[in-house]
């Protein structure tokens, strides 16, 4: 199978390259347009694997930066259903075609996908459901999880909701001002309220100064969903973005590490020193809130200037109780795989432009900020129950750890 593949860049569209997929097996192969390659202002679309450059460049799977629009577990989920139900004719081929079933118009970041002449895939209807439709779109989310949904829910789920990355249940949704945004809802076998953890910790973040995305928590029925604003659109417009193992050339084995990001960004970034000091934050903040599900697609950067990328704000916050913590985090802080400790991170410092004063001056205002978890909770109007289920999340060994640091 070979589509076009497109690039939307300042509100204008640009044919990039042609994208091959091997009819059996995962290997792939891309080619530059000429055209492209010849024009002042062309980007890498995939800045570590597709170097711009002539000729075919091959890959034994999916280049991630395919794959970062791409649909992950829920989006899978909800394709293979539709095609069980024959909404859908056939099951995609390989991991390009799942790429493709995804709709076109609310597509994460700014590559487009066609066949020669066609609409860009999957074709989309323009109709994506207003913030009103939550409990809709819940309710058809509920019916996938039970095993009875109707060839409607698909439909909904699929065309209109756009499933979008990731694990979760969600649909992408209109705002209020017309902006898009990502609704993400419980699944019936949560334990605890995750919106409400997801909505505490990304205001947490903004109040110790991470640059967060936009969230409000929703009532959705009896449970709550995390609305979160999109900032990989401007307007209209799209914008170029690409997950952290895009940006490290981390293979789906390979947990990288935010040292590993730290190199991308200087490689990389738009503004190195700013964005240093900004993981930095951010990599003692899920420390300290136990985020461990931080994986490599769990952070983004988004274009700014051609090949220039800036860490986008950040999303996908989630405090994990003591109970529900695996080994530690997902991301390792430094290649060699050493303990998520704050310690570590200090140690880490220089790597990141930080002086270790200033390290600590950064430490001290995010483990403040994140001692008052409670009082954010209250004023975020989450029920008593709910907080005392996050407490170990916040009461956690790295923030035992900053209490006798910066005693001494
Ligand atoms: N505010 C946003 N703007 C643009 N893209 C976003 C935003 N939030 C999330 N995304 C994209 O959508 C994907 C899925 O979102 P998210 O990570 O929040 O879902 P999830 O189901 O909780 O993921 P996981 O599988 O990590 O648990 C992300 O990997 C990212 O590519
Ligand atoms: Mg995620």
């Amino acid at each position: 199978m070979t589509v076009e593949v497109h690039v939307e860049y300042d509100g204008e569209c640009h044919r990039v390259g042609s994208l091959h997929a091997a009819s059996r097996g995962a290997t792939v192969a891309f080619e530059y347009e000429a055209s492209w390659l010849t024009r002042s202002g062309a980007f890498a679309i995939d800045p570590t694997a597709l170097p711009l450059r002539t000729g075919a460049q091959h890959a034994p799977n999916l280049f991630s930066a395919v794959q970062d629009c791409g649909p992950d577990r829920w989006g899978r989920m909800l394709i293979d259903c539709a095609v069980r139900k024959r909404l859908l004719p056939d099951r995609p081929a390989g991991d390009l075609g799942y790429v493709l079933a995804l709709d076109d118009g609310s597509r994460i970041g700014a590559l487009r996908f066609r066949r020669p002449e066609g609409p860009f895939l999957a074709a989309t209807h323009g109709r994506l459901p207003p913030v009103v439709r939550l409990p809709a779109l819940l309710r058809a989310t509920d019916a996938i999880h039970r095993e009875d949904e109707t060839a409607a829910d698909l439909r909904f789920l699929l065309g209109e909701g756009s499933p979008l990355g990731g694990a979760r249940p969600k649909s992408v949704v209109v705002l209020g001002d017309g902006a898009l945004g990502i609704a993400k809802f419980r699944k019936p076998d949560d334990t605890r309220d995750i919106a409400a953890g997801e909505v505490l910790a990304l205001r947490l973040a903004t109040a110790a100064g991470v640059r967060a995305a936009a969230c409000e928590l929703v009532a959705v029925g009896r449970s709550n969903a995390v609305v979160v604003r999109r900032f990989d659109r401007d307007g209209v417009r799209r914008v170029p973005m690409v997950s952290a193992a895009t940006l490290v050339g981390a293979s789906s084995r390979d947990s990288g590490s935010y040292q590993a990001i730290a190199e991308g960004i200087r490689r990389f970034g738009d503004d190195v020193a700013a964005d240093l000091a900004e993981l930095w934050r951010r990599m003692v903040f899920n420390l300290l809130v136990a985020n461990c599900d931080d994986h490599l697609r769990n952070h983004a950067f988004v274009m700014v200037e051609p090949g220039r990328w800036r860490l986008a704000p950040a999303y996908d916050i989630n405090p994990v109780p003591t109970a529900e913590r695996g080994a530690g985090h997902q991301t390792p802080l430094d290649a060699d795989g050493g303990d998520w400790s704050i310690d570590a991170a200090l140690a880490l410092a220089a790597a990141f432009g930080l002086s270790g004063p200033r390290a600590k001056a950064i430490l001290r205002e995010v483990a403040t900020v994140v001692g008052r978890w409670r009082e954010l909770g209250r004023r975020l109007r989450l029920s008593k129950a709910t907080l005392d289920q996050y407490a170990s999340a916040f009461d956690n060994d790295a923030a035992a750890e900053v209490r006798r640091l910066l005693r001494r």
